[in-house]
């Protein structure tokens, strides 16, 4: 029997939910951490009844609060003493939003939940994940990343604390691939850490996969026609739970880490292309899903990260 256990934050809908129904069904024991309990039990049952698995569970885990996040990280230590797969689905993205967001901990809310969340929870479990025989850790960002492929931009670290809240136009968007980016850089610097200890972290370019209604009901104005009109061509969440499942549980991956995987399942590599490449070379590498942008594998960007991180989470 598979006696293996996975955490998915944001199980309660979409993908977070599809691949606690792919992981289940494969007989995984499946902590679902979820925010909303009252959404999170209506997707237990769905997940427990679709997948005929008893061991699956809800536990509650908002991973935009450090102090929901050490209850989580106590009240799963105190039931269990191992962890295998640890999977970062969670995200928040109402775009649209005009007023700065921010958490319980007064930081931006984007990155409160995308990066500085995850990044105390992994802290929190890494020696949990260390006594597995295969631990794995999944990121899940997006092809949001592509505007990085523009030189000049760059990750807004001076104003999560809201520094320039006044006198900056507020972005979820922007902020939301700030967030992924900075997830991207976690990730590789993350595998780096964590070799030693034998912990695979890789991330996931996750890329038009259908929302529920009630998803597309947190972002605004245009946003929300753009992300309706999509959902109608975008592949079911299924798929990506296959992905999901295939990355953190197969052999093939079984030695990857500090890479980022596409949908098709194919390692994706730091981009060659020149500063100055021209729209047609950058536009033609953004659709063929197989590179993302330098910016990624700049060590100062990556350490301004990593610290900002750290000093957060003290
Ligand atoms: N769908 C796509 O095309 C696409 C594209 C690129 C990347 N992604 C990424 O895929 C992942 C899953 O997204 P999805 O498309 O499946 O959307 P979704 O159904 O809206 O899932 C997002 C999940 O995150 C949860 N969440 C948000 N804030 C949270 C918090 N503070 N604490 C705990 N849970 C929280 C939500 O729970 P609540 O119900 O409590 O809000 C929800 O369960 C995200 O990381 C997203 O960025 C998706």
């Amino acid at each position: 029997m598979n006696t293996k256990k996975v955490v998915i934050t944001g199980a309660n809908s979409g993908i977070g939910k599809a691949a606690a129904i792919k992981f289940a069904s494969k007989n995984f024991h499946v902590i679902m951490a979820c925010r909303d309990l009252a959404k999170g039990e209506r997707a237990l049952k769905e997940v427990t009844s679709l997948s005929k698995n008893n061991r699956v569970e809800l536990m509650h885990l908002d991973v935009s609060s450090f102090k929901s996040i050490r209850r989580f990280s106590n009240e799963y230590r105190m039931k269990y003493d191992v962890l295998d797969v640890l999977i970062h689905n969670a995200a928040y993205f109402n775009h649209g939003e005009q007023e700065f967001q921010e958490s319980a901990d007064h930081i931006e809310l984007t990155f409160a939940t995308n990066v500085a969340g995850p990044f105390l929870l992994t802290e929190l479990l890494k020696d949990l994940l260390a006594k597995s025989d295969d631990p794995r850790i999944l990121n899940a960002c997006s092809t949001n990343i592509k505007h990085f492929f523009d030189p000049k931009r760059t990750i807004e670290l001076d104003n999560l604390r809201g520094e320039f809240r006044d006198s900056r136009i507020y972005s979820v968007y922007k902020h939301y691939g700030d967030s992924k980016m900075a997830l991207l850089m976690l990730t590789f610097r993350w595998a780096e850490e964590f070799r030693p200890h034998g912990i695979k972290v890789n991330a996931v370019m996750i890329n038009n996969i259908r929302n529920e209604w009630q998803s597309i009901k947190k972002v605004r104005s245009w946003y929300r026609v753009a992300a309706a009109l999509q959902n109608l061509i975008a592949a079911p969440t299924s798929m990506m739970a296959d992905v999901y499942f295939h990355i953190c549980t197969s052999n093939e991956f079984s030695e990857t880490t500090g890479k980022l995987i596409n949908h098709r399942k194919e390692v994706v590599y730091c981009s060659k292309l020149d500063d100055n490449a021209g729209f047609s070379a950058v536009a033609k590498e953004i659709k063929s899903g197989k590179t993302y942008p330098k910016y990624a594998d700049n060590r100062e960007a990556q350490d301004k990260v990593w610290v900002y991180c750290r000093r957060l989470i003290k």
